[in-house]
């Protein structure tokens, strides 16, 4: 028989580690799919009662929670399961101004399509549709938009405060998915009115998101393509927010040319993305959100900054800088000038 080195062994140890990174996920979209998080946020809890309140099959539920415990996203202790605070303010705790559940949701209704990467690879194949109506397995569409209200609310905002909105009167936020940039924009700038546009599923999404906010007479809403729409004057600013990575490079381009007619002479045009470096492997979220784009659109993938700007400068554009917002946020902005 041929004997086994330790090396071997150690080499196998460190392929398996990585082969099995994705039971922290597994583990952490089921807990949070079945309401553990929301059952710990008021303490911890014994098997016997975590049941009780979240039901299901006992044997699965109790071989979840003890996996959890082994992968460290929870703990037990004198026989009672508990969270860690932060983990319970993103996932259990929906008033936490750090909630980021429908995220969550939207991340689990991807990692299926996203175990199809191969199949992506081979023949473009789309099994995780981000657009409505693709067919296939629609849910990160049906999750998408709520997922977009999460992620910005809680890590995305700093644009209302970090950029210069003294010179808005008229925004467009083409794309707008949720609203949350545009809410955030007129709530800090009493003097900005703003026009969201984006395609209809997003738009009866974020309706009652701006409803909620009591912004109606302050937002107008425009359901459509942001490729075709038609101004009746043009703005002085216009967003287009995390919205090029859906539709790829060509379609990007046409965009920028489309976005140069509705601005005003003078006016701006602020792209915000999670940008990639120009080298194309980092940031590490950028790399990864183009995942998400090959196994949900046709077209899209995530853009580097030097590609972006080449775009907004053919279209016409000038004087564009890069402006970073605060080191946790993976999102920054690209801002140019039409000119006058
Ligand atoms: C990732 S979301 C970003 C939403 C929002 N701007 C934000 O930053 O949170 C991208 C948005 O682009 C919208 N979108 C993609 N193609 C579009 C098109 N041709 N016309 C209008 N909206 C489009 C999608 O519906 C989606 O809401």
């Amino acid at each position: 028989m041929q004997n086994i080195s330790l090396a071997d062994i150690q080499k196998e140890v460190k392929t398996l580690q990585i082969a099995e990174r994705f039971f922290d996920s597994v583990v952490m979209f089921a807990l949070s799919e079945v309401g553990v998080f929301a059952a710990l946020a008021d303490g911890p809890k014994t098997f016997d009662r975590l049941q009780a309140e979240v039901g299901g099959n006992v044997e699965s539920l109790r071989a979840t929670l003890d996996a959890a415990v082994a992968l460290n996203v929870l703990s037990r202790i004198d026989g009672r399961y508990c969270a860690d605070e932060d983990l319970l303010d993103c996932l259990g705790r929906t008033e936490s101004p750090a909630y980021v559940g429908e995220w969550i949701a939207f991340l689990h209704a991807l990692a299926g399509p996203l175990f199809k990467l191969d199949e992506a690879i081979r023949d473009g194949s789309t099994p995780g549709a981000l657009f409505a109506k693709m067919g296939g397995d629609d849910l990160p569409a049906k999750r998408r938009t709520q997922a977009m209200d999460a992620y910005a609310r809680t890590r995305g905002i700093e644009i209302a405060e970090r950029l210069d909105f003294a010179p808005t009167r008229r925004l467009l936020d083409l794309a707008c998915g949720s609203g949350t940039y545009s809410l955030a924009i007129v709530a800090r700038h009493p003097h900005v009115r703003a026009t969201l546009l984006d395609l209809p599923d997003a738009i009866a999404v974020a309706r009652p998101i701006v409803e909620r906010h009591g912004m109606t007479d302050r937002v107008e809403f425009v359901a459509g393509d942001a490729m075709k729409y038609q101004a009746s004057k043009p703005f002085d600013t216009v967003l287009v927010s995390n919205m090029l990575h859906m539709i790829g490079p060509a379609a990007s381009r046409k965009l920028m040319k489309h976005c140069l007619e509705l601005v005003e002479p003078g006016g701006r045009l602020i792209v915000q993305a999670q940008y990639l470096n120009d080298d194309r492997t980092s940031p590490r979220w950028a790399t990864l959100l183009s995942l998400i784009q090959r196994v949900g659109t046709p077209d899209g993938r995530n853009h580097a900054i030097g590609e972006t700007t080449e775009w907004m400068q053919q279209a016409g554009f000038m004087d564009i800088r890069h402006h970073r917002l605060s080191a946790w946020n993976v999102c920054s902005c690209l801002i140019g000038r039409k000119p006058a």
